[in-house]
């Protein structure tokens, strides 16, 4: 009696492993179909394509694709006529039907291996960043890791022309105008504290550091 117990408990278990199993294969495979068209413009590994505006992505969170893709899919970050990446990515949010889809491929974004970008800004000081980077650091972490809690997500492994960009639309309120866009907003607020296109820089070099 306990032996067909066990079996059958063991049985039932070996099931339940291979349903879990294989909805998450089914996912990754839809994650990996849905890409094909992400690649076009952030490249095939995820890496980033300054040509076409499109950032490394490759390694991001979950959370935070998550939520840009609905931001995005909501008008409330791309929208910006002055924004022209974010106008580029907003029409291919829309691509992403339902929130499975969202699921599917920011589960696949996420678990791309992370890559370090080529440096392309030049003539930023790293030691002023780092003096910078002190505020910032409170919401995005010591090594630029981020912090689900805070919304505020990773910046190490980006792309620097990217931050430096991203940068100036919050400043100039083109990215964090939209009062739907909480985080945005907030972000905007502590861009701020760069008062100048050299702080910006100096900030981006040291990030830069943090691979
Ligand atoms: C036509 C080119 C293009 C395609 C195709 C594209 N993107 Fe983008 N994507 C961009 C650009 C440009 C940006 C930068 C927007 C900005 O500067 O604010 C971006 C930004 C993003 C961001 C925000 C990154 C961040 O750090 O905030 C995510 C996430 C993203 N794309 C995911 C995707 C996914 C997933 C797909 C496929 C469904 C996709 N993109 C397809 C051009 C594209
Ligand atoms: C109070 C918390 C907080 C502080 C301090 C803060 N940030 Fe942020 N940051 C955020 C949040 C939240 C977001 C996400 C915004 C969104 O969802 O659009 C963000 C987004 C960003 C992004 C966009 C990343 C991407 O992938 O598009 C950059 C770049 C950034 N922050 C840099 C900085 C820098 C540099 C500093 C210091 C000068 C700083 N942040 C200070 C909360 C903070």
């Amino acid at each position: 009696m306990i032996r067909k117990l066990i079996a059958t408990t063991a049985a039932l278990y070996a099931a339940s492993l291979m349903v879990t199993g294989l909805s998450l294969a089914d996912e990754n495979a839809r994650g990996r179909a849905l890409f094909d068209l992400c690649a076009q413009c952030h490249g095939s590994a995820a890496q980033g394509t300054e040509l076409y505006l499109a950032p490394a992505i490759a390694g991001l969170d979950e959370w935070y694709v998550i939520s840009q893709l609905n931001v995005f899919k909501s008008g409330a970050r791309g929208l910006n006529y002055q924004d022209v990446g974010g106008m580029r990515m907003h029409p291919m949010s829309l691509w992403l039907k339902t929130d499975d889809d969202v699921q599917a491929i920011a589960s696949y974004v996420a678990s791309l291996p992370k890559v370090n970008p080529p440096t392309v800004v030049h003539g930023g000081n790293a030691a002023d960043g780092k003096t910078l980077y002190a505020t910032c650091s409170a919401c995005h972490g010591q090594a630029g890791e981020g912090n689900k809690s805070m919304n505020s997500p990773p910046l190490s492994h980006m792309s620097d022309w990217y931050l430096v960009s991203t940068l100036q639309k919050f400043k100039e309120g083109i990215r964090g105008g939209n009062p739907a866009n909480t985080n945005a907003v907030l972000m905007r607020g502590m861009s701020n504290m760069l008062t100048t296109d050299q702080a910006i820089k100096d900030v981006v070099a040291y990030i830069s550091t943090l691979k």
